[in-house]
């Protein structure tokens, strides 16, 4: 393979999210439910408290860019209050990145809501997405112009299949009509989100993510079909509905999905096996701790599929969850290549440290920087000078 020079203005950075790496969310869904059906999140990475110096520890190591979210829960721990202090943190940090050089790149929505936003029916009720918008508008208005890349929802396609269909993600549900209405929901809050923190001088995009369904077996016809229809509801419904800018009839139409650019989140392709049982099941690899299946050409074909909504691409997070550093940096190359040749705007790796995987508890290590758990040490992997270099017009 020739090789290929960071182009300049290609933005390298990479991702994280409050839940995942703050620490004693308290007021969020996600801690009312660990212990009993999730694993506990406790001191997470401690973010909350350590911020500043892994915001130097990124800028040190070269990275251009860090995405956080800005938790809801905080922000807003019970309905109708609101906490000055968090924000001032969230401002700080804001002005941290700056200072060292960085974009930030701000996420409004990254899964998780206050435990009274779901208590009184989260996402499936039309009429709670005032309440968002409450949280959206005092966080524009507190952090103003310091802001140029906003992402209103993280994963507006698979949130509501996680928390609403499957029922791995609080709250918890498995049910179809629910996950179609928090979808409608979700398009909808971003919106109006749209408009309130649009400004000429910043960009709002929202996150998706595209995971190519693939037969596991390409003589099976069940498989095809099963792959057809998981690439239908994961992927190409909110590329050609983000596209149209219209939400389909079927769920009620109306003009939806404002947006400057769009985060596109890809981590592997999905192989599917049709199962009489289960309806399907997905093939696994050993070589990600997620079990996803490697496949850096999924990528472009994410990024062909994605570029139908006629929008400014950037990659939002792309990352594999391993313990062996050299395939993390053998699947920054392969990726980061690609995104270059695609041209988007930039790349962000999943993730800076290693954190708090969801449902996976700490087991998975997604990060370019080791963090223990339970003594909180950071010991930056080869992986992260790799993707700092790069971040300074290094070649591939
Ligand atoms: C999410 C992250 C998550 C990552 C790896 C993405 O879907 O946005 O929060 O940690 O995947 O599973």
């Amino acid at each position: 393979m020739s090789r290929i020079k960071v182009p300049s203005g290609f933005v390298i950075g990479a991702a994280m999210s409050a839940y995942q790496v703050e620490g004693n969310n308290t007021n969020a869904d996600w801690w009312h439910y660990e212990g009993d059906r999730l694993p506990r999140s406790g001191s997470a990475c401690d973010f909350w408290n350590r911020y500043r110096d892994d915001i130097e520890l990124a800028a040190s190591l070269g990275l251009r860019a860090l995405r956080i979210s800005i938790a809801w829960d905080r922000i807003m721990p019970s309905e109708g209050k609101v906490d000055d202090e968090s924000m001032d943190r969230y401002i700080d940090m804001v002005k941290e990145i700056k200072g060292h050089g960085m974009e930030p790149i701000i996420t409004l929505h990254h899964f998780v809501n206050p435990i009274w936003f779901t208590t009184r029916g989260g996402w499936v009720r039309e009429d709670n997405v005032k309440y968002f918008l409450d949280f959206v508008k005092y966080v524009v208005d507190s952090i103003g112009d310091r802001v140029k890349y906003w992402l209103t929802i993280n994963e507006i396609n698979l949130y509501p299949v996680l928390a609403y269909l499957l029922g791995v993600f609080p709250p918890f549900v498995m049910n179809m009509e629910y996950m179609w209405r928090a979808l409608v929901n979700l398009l909808k809050a971003n919106d109006k989100a749209y408009e309130l923190v649009k400004k000429p001088s910043n960009q709002v995009g929202l996150v998706i993510h595209i995971m190519p369904a693939e037969p596991a077996s390409k003589l099976s016809i069940a498989d095809w079909g099963l792959a057809m229809g998981m690439n239908y509801v994961l992927n190409r419904m909110i590329v050609n509905t983000l596209a149209k800018g219209k939400l389909p009839n079927w769920l009620g139409g109306g003009e939806i999905g404002r947006l400057d650019y769009v985060g596109l989140n890809y981590y592997a392709v999905a192989k599917v096996k049709f199962n009489p049982l289960t309806m399907g099941e997905l093939v696994t690899s050993r070589q990600n701790q997620r079990g996803w299946i490697i496949n850096p050409s999924g990528l472009k074909r994410a990024i062909r599929l994605t570029r139908k909504i006629g929008k400014p691409i950037m990659i939002t997070e792309n990352g594999i969850a391993t313990d062996n550093d050299n395939d993390r940096i053998t699947y920054i190359e392969k990726h980061l290549t690609i995104a270059i040749k695609e041209k988007v705007m930039g790349y962000l790796y999943w993730s800076l440290l290693d954190n708090y995987e969801w449902e996976m508890g700490y087991r998975a290590k997604f990060g370019l920087v080791e963090c223990d758990p339970a003594t909180l040490t950071r010991r930056p992997r080869g992986s992260a000078y790799f993707l700092g270099k790069l971040a300074n017009g290094g070649s591939i």
